[in-house]
């Protein structure tokens, strides 16, 4: 399973990527909002921390305004960087045309399972299912990662399952236990991943000993 960082927070990313673990970043317009950089600055400066897909999301809502927007993302933006395209009629025909040019997409805001299924129809390189927002609503979010990895294994779509919008370290686990092939987490929870009490009071104990050896 690969794990994504979820934020346009370079200093986390830089921290992160530093453990060598890190194999890919995400970025929508309010984590963008939330940097108070420059879009394709700070998106520029994270592809040059992780060598990973990076994506960067198009806000046209039109099929001609996101391929435009895509082109120039991928012509003025480092390789690694993938175009985020919403679920919507429009955004399924950009990524049908972005995958015939060799262009890697990130189907976002797929709430459903149905919505899946023509992500990958269209040739999607990810699709991003919304667990957390999902959870918000009183549904179970973890259902859809289920489903959609098990569809997906059925019919051989190559689609790779990101699952976004994590709140919880329970998440990541439960994403991986369903198959998802990507978890894109917050840093707070990569971080909250490797803490544990037991770890910390052993390392302690071991560290006082060794202090008495000769
Ligand atoms: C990532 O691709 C998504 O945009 C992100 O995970 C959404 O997370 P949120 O529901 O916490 O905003």
């Amino acid at each position: 399973m690969e794990f994504f960082l979820d934020t346009a927070d370079v200093d986390e990313i830089r921290e992160i990527a530093a453990w060598g673990i890190l194999d890919g970043v995400t970025t929508n317009p309010s984590l963008i909002k939330k940097s108070g950089r420059d879009f394709k600055e700070v998106v520029r400066e994270i592809a040059s921390i992780c060598s990973g897909p990076i994506s960067a999301e198009v806000t046209a809502m039109d099929t001609a305004g996101m391929l435009e927007q895509a082109r120039q993302l991928k012509r003025e933006l480092p390789d690694n960087v993938i175009i985020k395209i919403p679920c919507t009629p429009e955004g399924l025909a950009a990524t049908k045309v972005l995958t015939e040019e060799g262009i890697d997409t990130n189907v976002t805001l797929i709430f459903s399972t149905s919505q899946a299924l023509m992500a990958a129809k269209a040739g999607a390189t990810y699709v991003s299912p919304f667990i957390g927002r999902i959870d918000d609503t009183g549904h179970d979010g973890m259902n859809l990662i289920a489903e959609i990895t098990e569809i997906y294994n059925i019919h051989g779509f190559e689609t790779k399952v990101l699952a976004a919008s994590i709140r919880s370290v329970q998440d990541i686990i439960d994403s991986a236990k369903f198959g998802a092939d990507v978890a894109t987490i917050p840093p707070k929870f990569l971080k909250a991943m490797y803490n544990h009490p037991l770890t910390d009071k052993g390392l302690a104990d071991f560290l006082a000993d060794w202090a008495k050896t000769g």
